[in-house]
C-alpha cells in the first residue's frame, strides 16, 4: 500500500499560521507539539509532521475506505506513523521549497516505489488511485498528491498481495 502528501513550503506559510492559537493542538499530539517547539526550524516540523499523517491517512483510507478528520490519531514516530495498531513507515524529502513525504505498509515497499509524469494512466476506485501498467495489463495502488506549484503522482511497483485490497 501507498500514499503521498506535498507541501509547498511557500503556499502553507501564506495560508496556514501555525502559530495562531488552538492550531498546533487541533492537528498535533502533545509530543508533536513539544517536538515542534523545541525544534530549531518549527515551521519545517509543522509542515514535515503534518505531510506524514496525510501520506498515512490515505493508506488508511484505502485500507478501510472511511474518511474522517482525526489527525491527533495518527502518531507520529521516528520514521512511522501509527493510528491504534495500524503501522505506516514513511520517508519524507525536506527542501527549502517543499516537504514530500510517502508512506507504505511494509519497509520493502520504498523500494518498489516509481513516480510518474503524467496521470493519463491513472484510473480511479471508489476515488482511490491506481496505475494502469498498459504492457501488463495490471494495476498497481498509487497516490497522488498536489500543492500550490508541486504535484507527486507515486505508484508502488510490486503488486504483491495488492490485489487483495482491489
Ligand atoms: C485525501 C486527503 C487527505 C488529501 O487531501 P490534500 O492533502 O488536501 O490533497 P492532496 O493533493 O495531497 O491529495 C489529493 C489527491 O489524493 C488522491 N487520493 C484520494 N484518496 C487517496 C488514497 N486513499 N490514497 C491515495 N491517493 C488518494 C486523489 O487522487 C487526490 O487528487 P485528485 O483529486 O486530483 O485526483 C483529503 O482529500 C481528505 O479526504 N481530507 C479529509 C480528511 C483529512 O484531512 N484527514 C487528515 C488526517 S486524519
Amino acid at each position: 500500500m501507498i500514499g503521498n502528501d506535498i507541501i509547498d513550503l511557500a503556499k502553507a506559510k501564506k495560508e496556514s499560521n501555525w502559530q495562531r492559537k488552538g492550531f498546533l493542538d487541533k492537528l498535533f499530539t502533545e509530543d508533536e507539539q513539544k517536538l515542534i517547539l523545541n525544534s530549531e526550524d518549527s515551521e519545517q516540523m509543522v509542515w514535515n509532521l503534518w505531510s506524514r499523517k496525510e501520506a498515512a491517512y490515505k493508506i488508511y483510507n484505502r485500507q478501510t475506505g472511511e474518511r474522517f478528520f482525526n489527525p491527533k490519531c495518527f502518531v507520529c514516530e521516528a520514521g512511522e506513523v501509527d493510528f491504534g495498531t495500524y503501522k505506516y513507515f514513511t520517508q519524507t524529502q525536506i527542501t527549502s521549497d517543499f516537504i514530500y513525504t510517502i508512506a507504505v505498509t511494509s519497509r520493502d515497499g520504498f523500494e518498489t516505489i516509481q513516480h510518474l509524469e503524467s496521470r493519463d494512466a491513472v484510473q480511479k476506485q471508489n476515488g482511490i488511485p491506481y496505475w494502469f501498467d498498459i504492457v501488463e495489463g495490471k494495476l498497481h495502488p498509487a497516490s497522488i498528491t498536489h500543492h500550490g506549484r508541486f504535484a507527486r503522482i507515486a505508484y508502488l511497483e510490486s503488486t504483491e498481495k495488492q490485489f487483495s485490497f482491489l
